[in-house]
């Protein structure tokens, strides 16, 4: 079981007019992931999926929140925790001019296996991801899917039970995207529970048993597939999250928000006593629309710093996650 809590990582950004900035790359996150599963993260480019996943693995430590892995606080025992997650980056290096073997060999040595047992595992992963043809080549010589499934057969060199895999299928052409969807199924199959990221849902949503899909740090819908879809074809207006900051205190500008036409789900995020604050919240309407709401706050002196908001209201980036989109 994975059991993220309120998970939230904000980074510090250069100060905006001397003042210091902050992006919240995952806000409040709360997410159960069973045994078993094969967990879909889907989203834009900085909707904070690596982000969450380095944060499940130990590798970031979040501003607040937490992250269990079977039953192990990951921020206060990364290294209890990792030995039950294998981890594929986004961006991962291989080590050009080692072969194959050689280099799952050397992780084994770092992973401290018992050097006796190293020969036979280092064997057996190659096998599990089909590069038996690959032992003796050099990793210069690879394909990028056989580059990508030498990258999952390092994270699974010490056998952990949860995989997390981000973005494992960008880049590769239509045949090494079935196959690595087929090995990921038969790794499931053998009990592994997996944690993928994607830009597109279609990608994920043939393998995924659960999905949870994320924009500008929040989970906008998270569960089995099939009731993500259900609800996703029945939402009703098309709304898009907006993040408004403000030099100064949030509740007044929730204040400001409040009753205001397509506003809705208004939640204030609040800093410290020189930083900037936001609210968040669900906007109904087109960019005009939104222009005017931002004139009527700076009208009414709102200290209005800074408006980001997504291009795309829920229902397009659906229409696009499902709509068979190849990256
Ligand atoms: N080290 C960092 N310092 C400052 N901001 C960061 C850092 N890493 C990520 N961010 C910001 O956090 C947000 C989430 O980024 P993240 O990389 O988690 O998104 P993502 O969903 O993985 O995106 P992509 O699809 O492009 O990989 C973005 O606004 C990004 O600019
Ligand atoms: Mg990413």
């Amino acid at each position: 079981m994975v059991r993220l809590e309120n998970l939230t990582k904000e980074y510090d950004l250069p100060p905006i007019k001397g003042r210091p900035a902050q992006v919240v790359a995952a806000d409040r996150v709360n997410l159960q992931i069973a045994d078993g599963e094969i967990y879909g993260f889907v989203g834009p480019n900085g909707a904070g999926k690596t982000t969450t996943l380095k944060m499940i693995c130990g590798l970031l430590v979040p501003t607040s929140g937490s992250v269990e892995v079977q039953g192990i606080d990951v921020e206060h025992r990364p290294e209890d925790a990792q030995q039950f997650i294998g981890y594929l980056a986004d961006f991962f290096s291989l080590y050009d001019d080692m072969k194959v073997w050689e280099y799952l060999d050397y992780f084994a040595r770092a992973y401290k296996m018992p050097a006796e047992k190293i020969p036979a595992r280092v064997t057996e992963v190659i096998a599990r991801v089909g590069l038996e043809s690959k032992r003796d080549a050099f990793i210069q010589g690879l394909s990028r899917g056989m580059k990508q499934r030498l990258g999952i057969a390092r994270a699974v060199l010490h056998n952990p039970p949860v995989l997390v895999l981000d973005e494992p299928a960008s880049g590769l052409d239509p045949k090494a995207r079935v196959e690595l969807k087929d090995l990921l199924k038969n790794l499931n199959r053998e009990g592994k529970t997996i944690l993928i990221s994607s830009h597109v849902l279609s990608d994920l949503e043939e393998i995924c048993t659960s999905v949870a899909i994320m924009e500008m740090g929040h989970l906008l819908r998270a569960g089995k597939l099939s009731s993500v879809m259900e609800q996703s074809a029945t939402e009703k207006a098309a709304q898009r999250r907006i993040r408004i900051r403000v030099a100064g205190a949030g509740e007044q500008l929730m204040g400001w928000l409040s009753g205001r036409a397509g506003v809705s789900e208004a939640q204030a995020s609040s800093k410290g006593p020189l930083g900037s604050s936001s609210v968040d919240f669900l906007f109904a309407g087109n960019d005009a629309a939104l222009a005017g709401l931002v004139r009527d706050l700076v009208m009414a002196g709102a200290p209005v710093c800074g408006v980001e908001g997504s291009a795309e209201s829920f229902e397009q980036i659906y229409a696009r996650f499902s709509g068979g989109e190849v990256m």
